[in-house]
C-alpha cells in the first residue's frame, strides 16, 4: 500500500533561489514556498519586486536578500547569516543571469572584455554562490543544487556567444560537482528553450511564441514549466546527478 502523497513535501526545508526576483526565479520561489519550503529570494536590482513577492508567499521565514552574481563577499556573508539563522540549506536554485543580444557574426561588439564579463558574471558568479553555500548544503545531507541553464549550452545558438559559453560552463560544473560532492548533494541543470520572460532585451514575445508553436509540444516553455522541472529534480529525480534535464518542447527535433 502506498501512503498518500504529502501536500507540502518541502516542509522544514530551506531553499535559496538566486534571481528570485525574475520571471523564472519568481515562479520557482512561488512553487517551492507552496510546497512548504522557507525561501531565500536573491535579487540584484529588483529589491521591490523581491519584497512584494516575499509578502505574498504562504508559510513563514522567507527573506529577500541582495545577491549580485559579481560580489563574492556578499555570497559568503549570506552563508554566514544562514548558518546562524537556519543551519542548513536543502535546495539551491541558480536562476540569476543576464544577457544581451549580439549576432554571432559580430565580433566587434563582442570584444574580449565583454566576452569575459558575460562569461565570468554568469558562470563564475554562479560558481561563487554555489561554493559559498556548499558547507550548508552538505550539512543538509540530502541537498539539491539546480542551475537554470539553457539549450544554448549545447546548441551554440542563443543571444550571444559568451552567453552560450557561460551556460556550457554551468553544465560542465554540474557534472564535476555532482561527481565531487555526492551523495549528500546532487547537482542538476534544467535546460529550457526560450521562455516567455523579459530575459533578452529586445526579444519580442511574438518571436518566443512563434518558435514555441513550431515545436512538437506546440507552445513555448513557461516560467511555471521550469519551476515544475526544478521541483521534480528535488522530489522525484532522486537518482539523477551531474546531468541536465532538457525542457525544450522538442525544439531540436
Ligand atoms: N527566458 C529565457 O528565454 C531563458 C531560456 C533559457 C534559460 N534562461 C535562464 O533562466 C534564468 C532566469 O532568467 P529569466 O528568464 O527569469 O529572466 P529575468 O526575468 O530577466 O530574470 C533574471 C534574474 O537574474 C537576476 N540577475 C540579473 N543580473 C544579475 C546579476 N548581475 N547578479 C545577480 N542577479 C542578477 C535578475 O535580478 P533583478 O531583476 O533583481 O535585477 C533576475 O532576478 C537565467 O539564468 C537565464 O539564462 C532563460
Amino acid at each position: 500500500m502506498h501512503s498518500a502523497p504529502c501536500a507540502t513535501p518541502l516542509q522544514g526545508k530551506t531553499a535559496v533561489v538566486t534571481g528570485g526576483s525574475g520571471g523564472i526565479g519568481a515562479a520557482v520561489v512561488q512553487l517551492l514556498a507552496a510546497e512548504g519550503a522557507r525561501v531565500i529570494i536573491g535579487f540584484n536590482q529588483g529589491a521591490e519586486r523581491a519584497e512584494s513577492l516575499r509578502a505574498t508567499l504562504p508559510g513563514q521565514g522567507h527573506l529577500a536578500v541582495h545577491l549580485p552574481l559579481g560580489d563574492p563577499a556578499l555570497h559568503t556573508a549570506l552563508a554566514s547569516q544562514l548558518a546562524s539563522l537556519v543551519g542548513t540549506v536543502d535546495i539551491l536554485v541558480n536562476s540569476a543571469g543576464y544577457t544581451t543580444r549580439i549576432p554571432h557574426t559580430d565580433l566587434t561588439t563582442l570584444d574580449s572584455a565583454l566576452f569575459n564579463e558575460i562569461l565570468l558574471t554568469n558562470a563564475g558568479g554562479t560558481f561563487s554562490i554555489t561554493r559559498a553555500m556548499l558547507p550548508l548544503l552538505q550539512k543538509s545531507g540530502d541537498a539539491t543544487v539546480i542551475s537554470v541553464s539553457s539549450i544554448s549550452a549545447f546548441t551554440g545558438s542563443g543571444s550571444n556567444m559568451a552567453y552560450c559559453a557561460a551556460k556550457a560552463a554551468l553544465d560542465t560544473m554540474t557534472m564535476s560537482m555532482g561527481r565531487a560532492f555526492g551523495p549528500s548533494v546532487r547537482f542538476l541543470c534544467v535546460s529550457p528553450a526560450s521562455v516567455d520572460t523579459g530575459f533578452v532585451p529586445g526579444r519580442s514575445r511574438e518571436d518566443i511564441h512563434k518558435k514555441g508553436a513550431a515545436t512538437p509540444i506546440g507552445r513555448a516553455v513557461t516560467p511555471e514549466d521550469v519551476a515544475r522541472a526544478v521541483l521534480a529534480c528535488v522530489t522525484h529525480l532522486r537518482t539523477a546527478t551531474g546531468t541536465r534535464i532538457i525542457i525544450d518542447g522538442g525544439y531540436q527535433l
